[in-house]
């Protein structure tokens, strides 16, 4: 089965970003363990990434349209993107929000998020492991 899985804004950076919260795994490492955790849970991940919320919406649309589950690691977007929460309210497949941090532990503008209300559940703080844990959790809502 098919599992979009897409990251938000500066994530393809994380090569870059402090690794002290977001650990040293670049990107396309990221990509790959998405995809080994994915199939070793029976899904074939289509992982995406875009810093431009109007496309997160139109993957959030495809998921939609075609019924496809999803694992969204929203980014900053978490935090005040109510078009990606409306868009997010349209799945009706499973939707699993991630983080590679733990917001709640970080500053306090973090502490809200606007997508976790229209979620299955949210995952965060396990680094790499959060998206792994979203996917075995995929697999128990959808079996
Ligand atoms: C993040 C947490 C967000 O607060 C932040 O803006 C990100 C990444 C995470 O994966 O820990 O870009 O979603």
């Amino acid at each position: 089965m098919k599992v979009l899985v897409l990251n938000g804004p500066n994530l393809s950076r994380l090569d870059i970003r402090d690794s002290s919260i977001y650990g040293d795994m670049s990107y396309p490492q990221l990509v790959a363990h998405i995809k080994s955790a994915a199939e070793s849970n029976g899904f074939e991940a289509d992982v995406r990434q875009s810093d431009d919320e109007a496309t997160i919406i139109c993957w959030l649309h495809e998921a939609a349209d075609e019924n496809i589950p999803v694992v969204i690691n929203p980014a900053a977007f978490t935090h005040y993107s109510y078009a990606i929460r409306d868009a997010a309210e349209l799945v009706k497949a499973p939707l699993i929000e991630v983080h590679l941090s733990n917001p709640l532990s970080r500053e306090e503008f973090r502490h809200t998020s606007v997508i976790s209300g229209v979620a299955n559940g949210t995952i965060g703080g396990f680094g790499p492991n959060s998206y792994s844990l979203a996917l075995i959790a995929l697999k128990t809502l959808i079996s």
